[in-house]
């Protein structure tokens, strides 16, 4: 049996491989009922979750506000350059206080590495990091290894190449310890100057041949170059860096003829990839999207009952089937 007894989903880094094979198995669920005519489940009626982003989203913010309402949770959305941030309120006061209107959940963004686990150790509420600087994004990583196990049937074994701005990147953090976790091989490739000293360590294969990092790979997993957080500064310009490392029908020529192309969003066209890549044969970007859906139900769902030490059965493997929560019907 696999327990999920955590308050908070702060990064990958700290889930075990069975946590993650859980949520995993519980959005499997999840995603069935965002298919139906009326997408909503009772299963979190009676809570309410913050969405508190100190950072711009379409996605995630969206996906974490639809995902709530599906499980029937009331939903605030705290604008935070309209609120009392603006007056100078730190992040725990905020938190506090927002938590004293008996909130259950904050989803938080933030530019600042660690902000949701600062949080987390100043609120009884559960926290989930919804991307915090260079640190990670978790929900975007279990979207993406969602997204390439419905694809390609498995996590163990396959061949990942991340590619891009991987100094930068919370979302290449996340994936390198999410797939890994599972059983993938993963390749960062990206130009010297964008790859942290000792990235190595986190058993991953680093190159800078762009071709060398799609030969072979069963998907990459292309990312934004981040000019807010100055990954230009690590290259002349955006017309070099397409030149160089910019993902082509004409560099997908050698590619294994199943590639799966993935992109976290927002995609920078013609710096990343080009916009037949992105809308292509191959992309399942826009099922990215649809996936951070059920896969955000399946963090709120686990981390509200966390409190329960919530037990499900084990997933079997290379099968799926509905997860029966204690007490709680998915179905209504
Ligand atoms: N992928 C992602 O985090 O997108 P948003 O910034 O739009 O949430």
């Amino acid at each position: 049996m696999v327990k999920w007894v955590k308050k908070d989903l702060l990064g990958l880094e700290y889930l075990s491989r069975e946590e993650i094979e859980l949520v995993l198995y519980t959005a499997d669920s999840f995603k069935e009922v965002t298919t139906r005519q009326i997408k909503k489940v009772p299963a979190l009626r009676g809570k309410t979750v913050v969405n508190l982003f100190y950072e711009p989203s379409t996605r995630t913010r969206t996906s974490f506000e639809l995902a709530a309402k599906r499980l029937s949770c009331d939903v605030i959305n705290i604008a935070v350059e309209a609120s009392s941030v603006a007056k100078g309120e730190t992040l725990i006061d905020t938190g506090r206080n927002v938590e004293a209107l008996n909130i259950d959940i904050i989803v938080v963004r933030h530019s600042s590495s660690g902000a949701p686990y600062i949080l987390s150790r100043a609120v009884k509420a559960s926290v989930v990091n919804a991307g915090d600087g260079w640190h990670e994004h978790p929900t975007q990583a279990l979207l993406d290894m969602y997204t390439l196990k419905s694809k390609l049937g498995r996590i163990e074994g396959l061949s990942v190449s991340i590619i891009g701005d991987i100094a930068h990147s919370r979302v290449a953090r996340s994936n390198i310890w999410g797939l890994t976790k599972l059983g993938a091989k993963v390749t960062v490739c990206a130009p010297p100057t964008l790859i942290p000293i000792g990235i190595e360590k986190f058993g991953v294969r680093v190159t800078s041949d762009i071709d060398e990092a799609i030969r072979g790979a069963d998907a990459i997993n292309v990312l934004r170059m981040q000019f807010e957080r100055d990954s230009m500064q690590a290259f002349p310009s955006r017309i070099e860096y397409f030149k160089q490392y910019g993902i082509t029908e004409e560099r997908l020529e050698k590619a294994k003829p199943g590639l799966v192309v993935m992109h976290p969003g927002p995609i920078n066209r013609g710096v990343e990839m080009s916009s037949e890549v992105a809308d292509g044969p191959r992309s399942v970007i826009l099922e990215q999207v649809t996936n951070g859906i059920a896969v955000r139900m399946a963090v709120l769902y686990l981390v509200a009952n966390a409190k329960e030490h919530l037990t499900l059965p084990s997933p079997p493997s290379g099968e799926r089937k509905k997860v029966r929560g204690k007490e709680t019907q998915f179905e209504q």
